[in-house]
């Protein structure tokens, strides 16, 4: 007897408890059929019946063996979803993360106190940050990647999502014409010292976009101190769990005037606010 879409669910949540705790595998089995078959749970409830085409079978045992290798559900689809848009992702960029809608909102909020007109998006990656700061601000929005391929995926990104970014290949704030504005960034923040203990996923990410010397905070120090050199009128970024009150002396030493931290839902430091 052929195998129905109801019994694949199941086929595939069980497939993928090999390698992921039993609740994280049933959510994830949700999501490929949402995401990647285009049959969402009311769709499953009607037609849970009906014989799987060849074609959707062997898409998700092709999945799931890339899966099994540990590659992200995000990289095998090609996309994922970040403040209700869809952003193509590829293996050259970081995949976005839920909690960066933290920095978004810090920076929508400085951004507004300090009436500023223009912001720069640092490391933009798939263009998440620059991308949604042009979508929701009438700000003028410039965003940098040292990567140049994922310059590529942004831009495709802000193509699609119909945003306004001028986008510049190089380090930090290099080619950024004076006022820069506010600044935003979610640097590499990883300490490499940390790499045998990270998920398996990561290593499918790049590295340019994790790891950064210095205990995961050089890129974040530079950026600090060239971003007040350039009179910046703010920088708001994200870091990570414990970082915070490291940063907030270097940014005080660098010459900014006040500085804060604001929490993730974990409890961990995830932003940092330096103004002038
Ligand atoms: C953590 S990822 C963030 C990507 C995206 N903003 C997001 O939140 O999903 C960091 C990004 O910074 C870029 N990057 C690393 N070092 C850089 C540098 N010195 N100057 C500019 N971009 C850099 C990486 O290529 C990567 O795209």
């Amino acid at each position: 007897m052929s195998q129905t879409y109801a019994q694949l669910r199941l086929d595939l949540a069980a497939a993928l408890t090999e390698f992921l705790d039993p609740q994280e595998a049933h959510a994830e089995a949700i999501r490929w059929f949402e995401e990647g078959l285009d049959r969402n749970r009311s769709w499953l409830v009607s037609h849970g019946e009906e014989a799987v085409p060849d074609e959707d079978r062997k898409q998700v045992s092709g999945w799931i063996r890339r899966r099994r290798e540990g590659e992200p559900w995000a990289y095998i689809l090609g996309w994922t979803t970040f403040r209700g848009h869809r952003f193509e992702v590829t293996a050259d960029t970081l995949i976005p993360r839920p909690e960066t809608e933290l920095v978004l909102e810090a920076a929508l909020e400085v951004g507004g106190r300090l009436q500023v007109n223009r912001v720069c998006d640092v490391g933009t990656g798939s263009g998440i940050l620059a991308i949604c700061l042009a979508l929701e601000t009438s700000w003028a929005v410039s965003a940098t990647d040292l990567s140049g391929k994922a310059l590529d995926i942004a831009r495709r990104n802000a193509a699609n999502l119909g945003s306004a970014v001028t986008f510049h290949h190089g380090h930090l704030l290099d080619g950024v014409p004076d006022p820069v504005g506010l600044v935003v960034s979610n640097p590499p923040y990883v300490d490499p010292a940390d790499r045998p203990s990270l998920q398996r996923e990561l290593a499918f990410e790049p590295e340019l976009a994790l790891f950064a010397d210095d205990r995961g905070l050089a890129v974040a120090t530079e950026l600090l101190t060239v971003a007040r050199q350039r009179g910046a009128a703010g920088c708001v970024l994200e870091i990570g769990a414990g970082q915070g009150e490291e940063l907030q002396i270097r940014s005080l030493s660098c010459g900014w005037k006040r500085t804060a931290v604001h929490q993730d839902l974990a409890g961990h430091d995830r932003v940092l606010m330096a103004l002038g």
